[in-house]
């Protein structure tokens, strides 16, 4: 809690473009947030020097992360996005909660074990040490809610955990974050493989729509899309690749699956994948002209990089002082 406000935090790491299936999982219904919480949205570009980046990659993909979040509707006035980075007191605290986590406990981490397979020549500390940051990340704002994927609920049980333990010696520092159970979007699956989620980091170009796709791109895609031998268009499971566009239609057009079902009765698949893909680019214009706009726009744009950065510096050292008061360190006079 932030006064009276509930406190939402996300960190998002910018490796790969975001995807339709994030936008329309995530972020499109991420934006009535600001209205019940106070919330922080976290370009968490610490964490990603944990594999080896290029520099300047790094930094062009992070601006482009932190801009495609505002293009997507989280107003910068009522939402907090920012870069990790700018704000010194994530690595501060991640080292006193380091001080506090066992070497253990980050063995069991499931995603250090396959990142250290997948980077064996690179098995750095910070790699290992991942989740305390991350726990740093979320307790530095007092946060209530965590929206969270299944693959990091393991990072965030830990963050619970230091946290119950550190307020178990010293009193009452920390919220204790539940992960964010609120209206969720809809799930969308690759284009190529419907029994997997949409990814960003999916190898196969064809399998993802990324936000920034141009609209040829996006009816390419859509016209490559895995289906079936049926040759109805019906939502049920044993059609997984249609079901997956139907989800699609429905999102982006507002109607119920039923709907979408009854809309194509009859029609081929020809016919419904591209319908399907002009909902998709209809759907992303405004989004992408908007990125455009604020891309362009470096003086705007640096000016509510700064003053986020601001305000979350301001939040954070509130944690970060009484942290410090508490294990011991001297007051500062300065
Ligand atoms: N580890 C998260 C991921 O890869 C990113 C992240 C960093 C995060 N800090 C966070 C997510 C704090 C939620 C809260 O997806």
């Amino acid at each position: 809690m932030i006064g009276e406000q509930k406190v939402l935090f996300s960190g998002m790491q910018a490796t790969g473009s975001l995807t339709l299936g994030n936008y329309l999982g995530a972020l499109k219904n991420w934006v009535s947030l600001a209205d019940e919480y106070m919330t922080f949205y976290s370009v968490v570009d610490l964490h990603s020097i944990t594999v080896r980046q290029d520099p300047a990659e790094l930094r062009s993909r992070a601006r482009r992360l932190l801009t495609l979040y505002i293009a997507a509707g989280l107003d910068p006035e009522k939402n907090c996005i920012y870069y990790q980075s700018h704000v010194s007191g994530h690595a501060e605290l991640a080292w006193i909660l380091n001080c506090f986590t066992y070497m253990g406990e980050l063995n069991r981490m499931t995603q250090f074990k396959d990142k250290a397979a997948k980077h064996a020549d690179n098995i750095n500390a910070g790699l290992f040490t991942y989740p305390v940051l991350m726990a740093a990340d979320i307790l530095l704002y007092q946060a209530d809610v965590v929206p969270v994927g299944k693959d990091q609920l393991q990072h965030l049980e830990l963050t619970r955990n230091l946290a119950q333990r550190f307020n178990a010696i010293y009193g009452d520092v920390f919220t204790i974050p539940e992960p964010y159970m609120g209206k969720t979007g809809a799930s969308i699956k690759s284009l190529q493989d419907p029994s997997k989620k949409m990814s960003k980091s999916d190898e196969n170009p064809n399998a993802s729509i990324y936000l920034t796709d141009d609209p040829d791109t996006i009816i390419r895609k859509f016209k490559r899309a895995v289906t079936d031998s049926e040759g109805q268009i019906l939502y049920r499971e044993e059609q997984p690749g249609i079901r997956n566009l139907i989800d699609i239609y429905s999102a982006c057009t507002g109607k119920t699956p039923e709907e979408t079902v009854r809309e194509f009765d009859g029609k081929g698949y020809g016919e419904f994948k591209m319908a399907v893909g002009e909902a998709v680019v209809s759907t992303l214009r405004p989004l992408q002209e908007r990125f455009q706009q604020l891309f362009q726009d470096k003086a705007y744009l640096d000016g509510i990089i700064k003053e986020n950065a601001q305000k979350a510096q301001y939040y954070s050292a509130k944690t970060l002082r009484k942290v410090q008061k508490k294990v011991g360190f001297p007051e500062r006079l300065f």
